[in-house]
């Protein structure tokens, strides 16, 4: 059912944790299934993705596109992190089940919440980046989970 790479991601993801001093943190809710996702990034003067880190209340399947996301959008810019779409992340892992692909979203927003809240910060405009429908950064900031 699952691909050998959804199943490595799974049980060994990447970049697990949080970031302290994060340039960039974003929240969202999985809108289907209320699983939570939340993403660090750490962006250095060059708008470069110099670290990255997730934390979640998710599913394997949420869990293993999480960590397929944040090693692609590590290193890149701010601009090219943007390209980092679910469906590319899924082409990635080799695929997921279509009862799956929803719990893919959750990377892509909270990435997509965490360069909002950068973009934010700095005052910047990120060209094509909205904020996210299910982003709840601001109900979650104080909150441990
Ligand atoms: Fe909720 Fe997968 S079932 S993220």
């Amino acid at each position: 059912m699952y691909s050998e790479k959804v199943m490595d991601h799974f049980t060994n993801p990447r970049n697990v944790g949080e970031l302290e001093n994060a340039s960039g943190v974003g929240t969202v809710g999985n809108a289907k299934c209320g699983d939570i996702m939340r993403i660090y990034l750490d962006v250095d003067d060059n708008q470069i993705i110099r670290d990255v880190k997730f934390k979640t209340f998710g599913c394997g399947a949420a869990v293993a596109t999480s960590s397929m996301a944040t090693e692609l959008v590590k290193g890149k810019t701010i601009y090219e992190a943007l390209q980092v779409t679910n469906k590319a992340v899924m082409e990635a892992l080799d695929g997921l089940p279509p009862v799956k692909v929803h719990c893919s979203l959750l990377a892509e927003e909270a990435i997509h919440a965490a360069l909002w809240d950068y973009a934010t910060k700095n005052n910047i405009e990120i060209p094509g980046l909205d904020k996210p429908v299910n982003d709840i950064s601001e109900h979650e900031e104080e909150e441990e989970y």
